[in-house]
């Protein structure tokens, strides 16, 4: 073999590393799909670590914490085992806070956190459900973060509800509102066609299908959309004001129009919370946020839609049996700008027993019973790295390759 022949080590290196740092960047964007967690009692350090290390939810939160609670007594609902806001109300001069904890390993957790910080004498930790605990005195403020993509599905409106008689007759809830947005949207191809989770995911899906005792079709959120995958305008699912009197059942009606010729596959819904009035996150454009948009996947299979077809609907939230966790509907139609009109329902429930209801979850779960069909891509990073560089490397890089390997 002449010199020439050989591979160029250097070039080989070079479009690598490039292609290589492309492709991460690109499979990190990818749309991935995640069972929604949050309404059942799954809480693990995975869980609380995504919260703890959500920098823009921690960033909103501190600030309405420094606007009101110094000097103040201040209740917690729900402290988890890092006490993250409980700690900010400490940093923010809290007179003391009562911090209220329903999971016995998180408040074992907690409590040890707490001797270890030096803070027992500033954080009181309560074990119980928070709607039938006491504390010893009223608090001036009451802190909580139950809230779910879909502000109302982690059971915030029956808990803050009944959490008013922590507090004094002037007393201030933070967060001060949640809105939960919707749009239509046309989902990639590769999640229409093949839905998937992660076998992380799928762990998590199966231990909510023991919890409750059967398998049904979980509510899934969808991570890396992109305001290009949303082809309609925004209304609004949900309005809570959390310093009004709550109410667990209600209905928004909503208006959208589509604004590109597309394909229409169903609806996204993502939180925007108010922690004061003046600290607002929307958790739509933070990919990293504990809060992945949910996805309805109403319109299996999908129907074309054109510039100015409109969505009339009618969003319904009414409490599940279990008296916390709501379910959810949409009933409406798509009037198309033709005049034909569709009609639709879709019904999001926390448990009830409905499985493999539509196309998209029976796609989801295989024929036989609950297995999860991995196989759209292969879900693991490496192989999915080896997938990419073979599909993208220049020929001439692969045929260096080949050579090196014949070498070696
Ligand atoms: C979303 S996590 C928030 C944890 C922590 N406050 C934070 O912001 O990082 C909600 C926490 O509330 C707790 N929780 C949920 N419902 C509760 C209830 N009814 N009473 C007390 N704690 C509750 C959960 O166990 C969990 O630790």
């Amino acid at each position: 073999m002449t010199s020439s022949e050989l591979p160029n080590y250097k070039q080989l290196n070079k479009f690598f590393q490039k292609i290589l740092k492309q492709g991460k960047y690109l499979l990190n964007q990818e749309v991935e799909l995640h069972p929604t967690v949050g309404a059942y009692p799954m809480y693990d350090r995975r869980i609380y670590y995504s919260m703890t290390n959500d920098t823009l939810r921690n960033e909103v939160y501190q600030a309405a914490i420094n606007q009101v609670v110094k000097d103040k007594v201040v209740v917690e609902i729900g402290t988890g085992e890092d006490i993250v806001l409980a700690k900010m109300c400490v940093a923010a001069g809290a007179k003391k806070i009562f911090a209220i904890e329903i999971n016995k390993k998180s408040y074992d957790r907690a409590q040890n956190l707490i001797d270890q910080l030096g803070f027992s004498d500033k954080i009181y930790l309560i074990y119980g459900d928070a709607t039938k605990v006491e504390i010893p005195e009223l608090a001036d403020v009451c802190v909580s973060e139950i809230l779910g993509t879909i502000a109302s599905s982690e059971g915030v409106n029956a808990i803050i509800k009944n959490a008013r008689r922590f507090l004094k007759p002037r007393g201030i809830m933070l967060p001060t509102r949640s809105i939960t947005h919707i749009a239509a949207a046309c989902l990639p191809d590769y999640i229409l066609a093949s839905p998937a989770l992660s076998q992380t995911g799928w762990n998590y899906m199966r231990r909510i299908f023991e919890y409750i005792s059967y398998p049904f079709d979980l509510r899934i959120c969808i991570k890396n959309l992109s305001r290009s995958d949303l082809i309609s305008n925004i209304d609004i699912f949900e309005d809570l004001d959390f310093n009004q009197p709550l109410a667990v059942d209600y209905s928004q009606e909503i208006s959208l129009t589509i604004n590109k010729n597309s394909r229409l596959d169903g609806f996204i819904l993502w939180l925007k919370l108010y922690t004061s009035d003046s600290e607002v996150l929307d958790v739509f454009d933070d990919k990293n946020s504990s809060w992945m948009p949910v996805l309805f996947p109403v319109f299996y299979p999908s129907i074309a839609v054109n510039v100015g077809d409109r969505i009339e609907a009618s969003c319904q939230t009414t409490l599940s049996d279990d008296g916390v966790y709501p379910d959810y509907k949409i009933i409406g139609n798509l009037i198309k700008t033709t005049g034909e009109k569709i009609a639709f329902e879709y019904e999001s429930s926390h448990h009830k027993p409905v499985f493999r209801h539509n196309q998209f979850y029976q796609n989801l779960f295989a024929e036989d019973g609950v297995r999860i069909i991995y196989d759209y891509s292969p879900r693991n990073f490496g192989e999915r790295i080896k997938f990419y560089l073979r599909d993208n490397l220049p020929t001439s890089i692969i045929n260096q390759i080949r050579k090196l390997r014949t070498i070696l």
